[in-house]
């Protein structure tokens, strides 16, 4: 595996070994090995134009636990500023001896760009790009589907997943549809018109404007946010009503299949999609997420710069 940019990539065995391999460096960390030495001399870059919390700290701490340099760009503060170029700044961090820049970026398709231009020889990861993909979120909420509704194994043909919410600016949304179907899993998309995008229909996901009709039979729910930083027009009357009619509250969970789960990439707005009642409850899996993140990400670090590229 050279590069990671979309779920849309990979093949059902690709995503399988990615898991897979999460869930060995998972066990090899928790058994108390501390740091593992595969990545010792390689840099990974973290290479970031938009904030973020979960993705830039965990990919910080995998590369780390694989004995791999770090080195954390942020745009703020940085010659990005004074108008240095993508591939200036690409180029700059080449040159001190980056092997993989993992990009986040508010232009989708940044990291595309980045990995097919020719500018740089290293593997590129899309850790986000605008409203396009996110596909490390996408692997590490299937891993925490498969801990939960397969004993961590195998795929997931057969479980019934609803994603709710801002579907139309959510990278989140679209990496996992692909990941999902790929796995076997029936999607649903649940979402006010305003919040669907144009050709949703064509992704291979039951849509639906009623959320708890969407929530019957389900084995999960995802609850994406409210993008407000990228709506540039009025999507829903007012907040309270989005929540009445979208929000993720107890009695809705009492809908789905029972053992079902709730997930949310965070950061979460408690209150508008989700009550903290549910996103602290027994049946959330939030945190888990967070923690199934670094794993996750040690794998795609791993199979990129320190595994059997044979095989991926
Ligand atoms: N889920 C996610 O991408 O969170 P951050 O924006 O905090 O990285």
């Amino acid at each position: 595996m050279k590069h990671l940019l979309s779920t849309a990539d990979l093949t059902r065995d690709e995503a399988i070994l990615i898991l897979d391999t999460a869930n060995q460096l998972a066990q090899a960390t928790g058994q108390g090995v501390g740091k593992l030495p595969p990545l010792r001399g390689r840099t990974v870059v973290n290479l970031f134009y938009e904030d973020s919390t979960r993705t830039r700290i965990s990919f910080e701490a995998a590369a780390k636990r694989l004995s791999a340099d770090v080195i954390n760009f942020a745009a703020k503060g940085s010659s990005v500023s004074k108008g240095e170029s993508l591939k200036d700044t690409a180029l700059t961090l080449e040159a001190m001896g980056a092997d993989a820049i993992v990009l986040r970026h508010g232009s989708s398709g940044a990291a595309h760009t980045l990995a097919n231009s020719g500018w740089i020889s290293g593997s590129v990861v899309n850790a986000g790009d605008g409203t396009h993909e996110h596909p490390t979120q996408a692997l590490l909420d299937a891993y925490t589907l498969r801990r939960h509704l397969r004993d961590g194994a195998g795929d997931l043909a057969g479980a019934t997943i609803t994603i709710v919410g801002d579907i139309l600016h959510s990278r989140v949304a679209r990496s996992n549809v692909h990941l999902l179907k790929t796995l076997g899993a029936n999607v649903r998309l649940v979402a006010p018109p305003t919040l669907l995008p144009f050709g949703v229909d064509t992704w291979g996901a039951e849509v639906s404007y009623t959320l708890d009709d969407a929530l019957v039979g389900a084995d999960a729910v995802m609850m994406l946010r409210i993008q407000q930083e990228r709506m540039n027009a009025a999507y829903f009357p007012t907040i309270h009503e989005y929540s009445q009619r979208y929000g993720l509250n107890q009695a809705r969970v009492n809908l789905m299949n029972q053992g079902a789960i709730v997930m949310h990439a965070g950061p979460m707005n408690r209150g508008v999609e989700i009550t903290s009642e549910v996103a602290d409850s027994p049946q959330s899996v939030i945190v888990e997420q967070v923690t199934n993140g670094v794993s996750v990400r040690m794998a795609v670090l791993y199979l990129m710069l320190g595994g059997n590229e044979a095989t991926v």
